[in-house]
């Protein structure tokens, strides 16, 4: 059920931006795991859903893969002062085209990473992720990628969260649809998706600090983005209403492989 979202407040920033208030744990133990599980977890940034995974079961033997080095050098950084060693390792790795032998895994995640495949590989790329998760999950195994589907926001911070960033730069959430047909053509069945909400949203200031902060982000791994005047021109002044959606509403889309 849709909640009302109030505002994070001024000084929980960067408290919400990393946690989420929890919503990383929550979606975690709606996820199909068993003991000594082989996951992967791809576009793992710095590696905050993996550690929910190892924190849930210790026994999972967890390998973190990011495309990008410096999140991969953040995600080891983050694994050590955890004490999470003995159960993610981490590797510098394209979703697209994964660097595993088939039927490597039982477990296939992906945590908001998939707006981030669209804007460095479009929409084919998003196909070739799911096809790549197909290839080196055993039988039987899963897929689990939690996604902001924008055809179902259900407020205007929720829309707008979708339409700044896919204008801002590229980060596109494709319809649920169209993830539901990839997993299809991939071989795969969708056996469950349940919707998440944090109940919260971004104030106006806080909107323009993590707009800011995105577009300069993408900018140093060279993806086009606009300026962001040029985004707050278009949107400042519903933004200044509504607030801004971050991770306000994510969909969890869990997939088994057929055989
Ligand atoms: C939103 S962030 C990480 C989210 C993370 N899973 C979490 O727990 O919050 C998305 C990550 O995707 C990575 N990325 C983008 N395109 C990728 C690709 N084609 N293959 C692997 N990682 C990719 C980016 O470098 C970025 O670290």
């Amino acid at each position: 059920m849709a909640q009302d979202e109030t505002f994070v407040p001024e000084k929980g920033y960067t408290d919400y931006i990393t946690n989420l208030d929890g919503l990383r744990g929550r979606i975690v133990a709606a996820i199909p795991l068993e003991p000594r599980m082989r996951v992967l977890d791809a576009a793992a940034g710095p590696a905050w859903f993996s550690a929910e995974l190892a924190k849930r079961d210790p026994t999972l033997k967890i390998v973190a893969i990011d495309a990008s080095e410096r999140m991969v050098k953040a995600a080891e950084r983050r694994i050590r002062e955890k004490w999470l060693d003995s159960s993610i390792a981490t590797m510098k790795m394209d979703a697209t085209l994964l660097d595993f032998q088939p039927s490597t895994f039982s477990l296939v995640t992906n945590f908001s990473g998939l707006n981030r495949v669209h804007m460095t590989h479009g929409a084919q790329g998003v196909r070739q992720s799911i096809h790549e998760a197909a290839r080196v999950l055993k039988s039987r195994g899963y897929m689990c990628f939690a996604i902001i589907p924008p055809e179902e926001a259900e407020t205007i911070a929720q829309r707008l969260e979708c339409e700044t960033y896919s204008y801002a730069c590229g980060l596109t959430w494709l319809p649920a649809i169209k993830y539901q047909e990839y997993l299809r053509g991939a071989g795969f069945s969708l056996v469950k998706r349940g919707t998440f909400y944090t109940g919260k949203k971004l104030g106006a200031s806080q909107a323009r600090q993590h707009l800011e902060s995105t577009i300069e982000k993408v900018k140093s791994i060279e993806v086009g983005a606009r300026p962001l005047d040029e985004v707050w021109k278009r949107y400042g002044a519903e933004i200044e209403n509504e607030g801004l959606g971050h991770f306000s509403r994510v969909v969890l889309m869990i997939a088994r492989k057929n055989a």
